[in-house]
């Protein structure tokens, strides 16, 4: 059932077919239609229902817009329409409603591009080019193989534990290592480094994306986002402080979803404020990086963010990586303590390294690469081997030191603070 309209190859048809709600939305469709050459009779009235009613008795176009706004259950509506509708067509879809999930529910069932109105002719434009472009055959990307797609994330407990510099080792390694197309996200969209981390201009992609959404498409992505090797691709932001960056989440999802199509793996560097804002960014995520320091205050948070993962996202392989681990020397907590408190084992211990974390910077690489004879390059390859095991083995349950979290999950309740996440 997956994008019914989008089966098989379009024959000969009318190019272009528009059912609307109101004269605002077929003002704005005329002059386009000219200058695509496509009849001004093609827009009819009645919206979706309309549409419906119509394609049952006749022919598909290739391009069908059709609007919403009049439709008390769209996805349920969308749904009667893919029946009626031959395979091929490409369906713009436009409404009222701004919520991600119907976003998400209207692309799962088919729809190519959702318009949310009112919007512009240059919207509509971009939504027409994506079109054409789906119609003229598949994406191209760089995977031949049907090596199933590979979505990581990385979420640091708390700031400064060196999150950022797994994010960036690990896409490195699945790119350069691992030889698998790679995007890097970087989601820390005012302060991100994974652009810094690598010696490139982030460019004003990820703040392009989250202004205008309905702008990203395949081409987006491969306009966007800075190439850092042949395999590694990176999409992040200094986007400026003097105002806020309004997101409802739905350009992240987009992002993601493009991501998928054109990469064989995806890297998010998430920061753990954004689970909070937008935790369906962890809906296809098949593996989480929690990255955690052996302090007091790292070891409230980890519990607090495994036990978030576990409500939120219990589809993702969770490894916990502690960084910045002192070679000698007590660590504010040991490990032993840390343990406990969190109810699981730490999966991979990362050393501090002050000299190779400098000279990563310096050079612009990342530490898995500068110090890929020492001990934190050799910890990080094998935590990259562990990640692409998960989608290799085709298994994204919890296994191995994971199952204790599952397993332990009454006892840790206890150690939440009362007012617990959810
Ligand atoms: N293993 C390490 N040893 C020494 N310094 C490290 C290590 N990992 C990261 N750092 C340094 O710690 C600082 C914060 O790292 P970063 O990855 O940006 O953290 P986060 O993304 O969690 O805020 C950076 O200056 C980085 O170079
Ligand atoms: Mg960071």
């Amino acid at each position: 059932m997956n994008a019914p309209f989008n089966h098989g190859r379009a024959g000969v048809r009318e190019p272009f077919s528009a059912f609307v709600c109101d004269d605002m939305t077929a003002d704005l469709l005329k002059p386009i239609l000219t200058e695509m050459g496509w009849q001004q009779e093609r827009i009819y009235r009645g919206g979706l229902r309309n549409a419906v009613q119509s394609l049952s008795v006749s022919a598909s176009p290739s391009i069908l817009f059709v609007d919403m706004s009049e439709s008390g259950d769209p996805l349920h509506d969308i749904n009667a329409l893919a029946e009626v509708c031959e395979p091929g067509t490409v369906v713009i879809a436009a409404g009222q409603v701004n919520d991600v999930r119907l976003y998400r529910d209207l692309v799962a069932s088919g729809i190519q591009d959702y318009l949310l109105k009112p919007f512009s002719a240059d919207q509509m434009r971009d939504a027409i080019a994506h079109a054409q472009l789906t119609l003229a055959g598949p994406k191209p990307t760089d995977h031949a193989n049907d090596r199933p797609h590979l979505m990581t994330a990385i979420v640091g407990v708390r700031g400064g534990v060196g999150a950022s510099t797994i994010a960036a080792s690990i896409a490195w390694l699945f790119g350069d290592k691992a030889g698998r197309s790679t995007a890097l996200l970087d989601l820390d969209v005012h302060f991100g480094t994974g652009a810094l981390a690598l010696d490139l201009e982030p460019g004003r992609g990820l703040t392009d994306a989250i202004e205008n959404p309905s702008r990203i498409d395949g081409l987006f992505i491969e306009r966007a986002m800075v190439k850092a090797s042949d395999k590694l691709a990176v999409l992040s932001a200094e986007a400026p402080i003097h105002q806020p960056l309004m997101s409802d989440g739905s350009a992240f999802f987009q992002l993601q979803e493009e991501m998928k199509a054109a990469f064989e793996c995806t890297v998010i560097d998430l920061p753990r404020t954004m689970l909070v804002q937008h935790p369906h960014l962890m809906h296809d995520v098949q593996a989480t990086v929690v990255v955690t320091e052996l302090t007091l205050a790292a070891t409230r948070d980890a519990i607090r963010i495994l036990s978030w993962m576990k409500a939120n996202a219990p589809q993702s392989k969770v490894v916990v990586v502690a960084s910045k681990v002192p070679a000698s020397g007590a660590p504010e907590i040991s490990r032993k303590d840390f343990e406990q408190s969190i109810e699981r084992k730490i999966d991979f211990l990362v050393p501090l390294d002050v000299k190779s974390a400098a000279q990563a910077a310096k050079l612009g690489k990342p530490l898995a690469e500068v110090a890929k004879g020492g001990v934190p390059g050799k910890t990080l390859s094998t935590l990259a081997e562990e990640l692409i095991a998960v989608i290799d083995a085709g298994a994204t349950e919890q296994k191995g030191p994971g199952k204790s979290l599952l397993g332990k999950l009454g006892e840790l309740k206890s150690l939440l603070p009362a007012k617990k996440v959810k």
